[in-house]
């Protein structure tokens, strides 16, 4: 009784938080939750995440524990900061990332997506099977580094791979505990991250010094052809004209790094399971790259072509969404569907289970990507749908990550198909992100289109 007055819902969700939402997001659009001693509200009616990620976003910030735990790492960057802070920071970053902006650093994925698929032919060649999820990290963090670095990556890029699976497995031990020390404190978690973490930093430092150097002596390249830290650098806000500070632009480059890499690994890793699964969409997908490329590993121009592929990669986000949850703190009282929300209580959403209720999806549990075919009823309600949040905090990076995805993925089922090497079950493991319960690794066969 005493540990439930303290934890609240803590144990349960601990036990099977997935099972635990999914069940309690069918009693209702807004059921009650206590997350240890703060109150919260579980939201999967549309209309009412609407009205908090939408119509009344003001009125909630980021301040949870969850965004608390992640600040050590991504500072007071865009995926963590409210207000004021956030809107600028977002003005600035924003033109970057437009679709058409985002499609001048496809030849990096392009060129990424060519090396993972002869790296995978010569594990094929030597009947090896391929880690996927491990690969997926590899490539996904080379993708985001590279794009924001340039050239001057190639340096620094063994350092950055040796340090960041320590930041990662420090991030999630620090989101899942209930206590966060601060970083100063001697505990074996803080002990881990604080090398790892002064080695990135001084990374990122000094790419931030090299790029100033090159924008004060001319020698940088121009937007159409620079990296995303010059061009985040140079950006000014259109309505006050101002540039980010370093120590702003540190935080950036942080929260890209890793808002930007294990979501979209974790994706295609989730991807590859369910075409074993569905042997019969991989031809699918195969027959589709050969009419649209011909066979060849698709570039920038084929990926709107690529629709079957890109209703596979929803499909996929809709069952197995990265960020399976997330939450917003309230600033003010608000009214929810009836029930107060109080200052301070938070509001979490989670659309692992959204992406399930039977009201808003016809045979939830099945993979059906037609779903997301041109003209489909169940896309029509945007808020019912989540794998990138909503609203005027949608994820920054949407377009880079779908197309990350079309040309890894279109690259890969160009020359090869997969089947999983081995039979036992793999389930979802809600972590920071949504992991997979083991590793996936896949039997390749090498069947070029071209
Ligand atoms: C499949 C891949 C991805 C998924 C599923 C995903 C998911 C999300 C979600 C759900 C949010 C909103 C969280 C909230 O409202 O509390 C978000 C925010 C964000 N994401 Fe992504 N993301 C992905 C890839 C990326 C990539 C590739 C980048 C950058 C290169 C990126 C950068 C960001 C940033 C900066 C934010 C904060 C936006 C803001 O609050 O203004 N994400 N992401």
């Amino acid at each position: 009784m005493l540990l439930r007055l303290i934890a609240g819902d803590l144990p349960e969700l601990a036990k099977d938080a997935l099972g635990e939402f999914c069940r309690r997001s069918r009693l209702g659009g807004i059921v009650p939750l206590k997350i240890g001693l703060t109150r919260a509200h579980l939201v999967s009616d549309p209309a009412l995440i609407r009205h908090v990620l939408l119509e009344n976003a003001s009125n909630y910030d980021k301040h949870t524990p969850a965004y608390d735990a992640v600040r050590v790492v991504l500072g007071n960057g865009m995926f963590t900061s409210s207000g004021s802070f956030w809107k600028r920071q977002r003005r600035i970053a924003s033109p970057a990332f437009h679709g058409e902006s985002v499609k001048r650093f496809a030849p990096i994925l392009v060129r990424l997506a060519n090396e993972c698929a002869d790296a995978w032919q010569e594990a094929a060649e030597a009947g090896r099977p391929v880690d996927v999820c491990s690969d997926m990290m590899k490539i996904t963090l080379r993708g985001v580094a590279d794009t924001l670095f340039g050239d001057d990556m190639a340096a620094s890029a063994d350092e950055i791979n040796r340090v960041f699976p320590t930041i990662l497995a420090c991030l999630a031990a620090r989101v899942s505990s209930p206590v966060r020390p601060p970083l100063w404190m001697p505990t074996k978690n803080n002990r881990n991250l604080r090398p790892a973490l002064a080695a990135l930093d001084a990374i990122v430092w000094e790419l931030i010094a090299t790029k100033r150097r090159r924008i004060a002596d001319g020698s940088a390249k121009d937007d159409d052809h620079a990296d995303l830290l010059t061009i985040l650098m140079r950006a000014r806000d259109e309505e006050t004209g101002e540039s980010m500070s370093d120590a702003q632009l540190r935080d950036e480059v942080m929260t890209l790094m890793i808002a930007g890499h294990e979501t979209t690994a974790n994706a295609l890793s989730w991807l590859w399971v369910l075409l074993d699964r569905h042997p019969e969409e991989q031809e699918r997908l195969r027959a589709e790259l050969k009419d649209v490329t011909g066979g060849h590993a698709p570039t920038i121009d084929d990926v709107p072509k690529l629709a079957r592929l890109k209703a596979v990669i929803q499909e996929t986000l809709r069952l197995y969404p990265p960020v399976w949850m997330f939450d917003r703190r309230a600033i003010g009282p608000d009214i929810l569907g009836g029930t107060a929300v109080k200052k301070g209580e938070l509001v979490i959403f989670c659309p692992y289970a959204i992406h399930r209720l039977p009201e808003l999806w016809r045979d939830g549990e099945v993979f059906r990507p037609e779903r997301f075919e041109a003209g489909h009823e169940e896309q029509k309600n945007k808020f019912a749908y989540l794998p990138f949040g909503a609203g005027p905090r949608i994820c920054l990076g949407a377009s880079f990550a779908m197309i990350e995805s079309q040309i890894l993925m279109g690259t890969l089922l160009s020359r090869f198909r997969g089947r999983l090497a081995d039979l036992a079950e793999i389930r979802p493991q809600p972590r920071v992100t949504l992991r997979t319960s083991r590793a996936v690794n896949l039997q390749l066969e090498v069947a070029p289109l071209a």
